[in-house]
């Protein structure tokens, strides 16, 4: 089944003005909120340049959007990479950019992706199969210091060391290689009801490193800013405090006084993260931790 889409209302009401223009989804995916932008600017001559990391992604969404392939062109890209790989800096400012973080519901589903902690698999997390690093090479391989600290950076865990700890010790004696392994090492140092919390974060600090996740939103944010045009819209939804407070802060720092002497700004179209309605969290709890951030590019002309 694929992907549900999260906050599909919001993302048109925030993302849209330009209804001939050409917008950036960064987070492909199987293409879903692509497919109901192109609905509304396909008509009228907009549309997409849709990029992922994972050549899977591109693959559903390449069958999902193909009654739109002349509105559509897909491309292998990381955040990281969009700059220097895609954003053609002789076209014309894009329209839009939407990021919709996180990970893609059917890679969460697969056992052999090893993302979920509620399926045994082998402990990968990798959104592109082309990386190299996987989970269990962390959990394996890193400091235990090293391992707490990445553990508490990327999702404030506060039982890392002993979390830590105890990974430590326990491939001293078993190398640590599926989500069932390392959800019991974490069970048997955290017990009641946090503990399937701590599980969840642990698994989330992982695929955060793993995917470099916070790097790639810190460059993907300004290779945006870089490409869009006046009027332009900068929408992003992320799923967890850390991103947030990265998408956040980018807005802060780029808005009026700051950015007045370049010219070119950004105003915060949402002074507040705008959060899925009660009816969408209830069909979907996969959106419930959304938190939707969209911003207007203002460039002032001299002439
Ligand atoms: C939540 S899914 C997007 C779902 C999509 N909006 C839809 O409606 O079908 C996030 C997607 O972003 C991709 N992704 C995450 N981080 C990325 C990055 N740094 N660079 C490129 N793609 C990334 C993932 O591979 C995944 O397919």
């Amino acid at each position: 089944m694929p992907h549900i889409p999260v906050m599909t209302t919001e993302v048109l009401e925030y993302l849209l003005w330009d209804y001939a223009g050409k917008y950036v989804d960064c987070t492909l995916g199987d293409g879903m909120h692509s497919k109901a932008i192109l609905r509304i600017i396909g008509p009228h001559g907009g549309s997409i340049l849709g990029l992922d990391r994972d050549p899977r992604a591109l693959d559903s969404a390449r069958s999902n959007l193909s009654n739109h392939i002349n509105q559509v062109e897909l491309a292998l890209s990381t955040f990281g990479e969009m700059e220097s790989k895609i954003l053609d800096k002789k076209e014309k400012p894009y329209s839009g950019f939407l990021f919709d973080l996180g990970l893609n519901s059917s890679r969460l589903k697969n056992a052999d992706d090893g993302f979920s902690y509620m399926i045994d698999g082998p402990l990968d997390m990798r959104m592109s199969p082309h990386d190299r690093l996987t989970a269990a090479r962390i959990v394996n391989d890193f400091p235990e210091k090293q391992l707490a600290d990445l553990l508490f950076r990327n999702s404030d865990e506060r039982f890392s060391r002993k979390i830590a700890k105890a990974i430590a010790g326990y491939r001293q004696k078993n190398s640590i290689q599926t989500t069932y392994q390392l959800r019991d090492i974490i069970y048997g140092v955290v017990k009641g009801y946090q503990r399937l919390k701590s599980v969840a974060r642990c698994f989330q600090a992982l695929r955060i490193a793993v995917n470099n996740e916070l790097e790639e939103l810190k460059n993907g944010l300004p290779a945006a800013f870089m490409h869009l045009q006046s009027g332009g819209r900068l929408v992003v939804i992320s799923y967890h405090s850390i991103e947030d407070r990265i998408v956040k802060g980018f807005l802060r720092d780029n808005r009026l006084p700051r950015r007045a002497a370049e010219g070119k700004y950004l105003k915060i179209l949402t002074p507040k993260p705008v959060r899925p309605t009660a009816d969408e969290q209830s069909v979907n709890p996969a959106a419930r931790s959304a938190r939707l951030r969209a911003a207007e590019m203002v460039i002032v002309s001299n002439g």
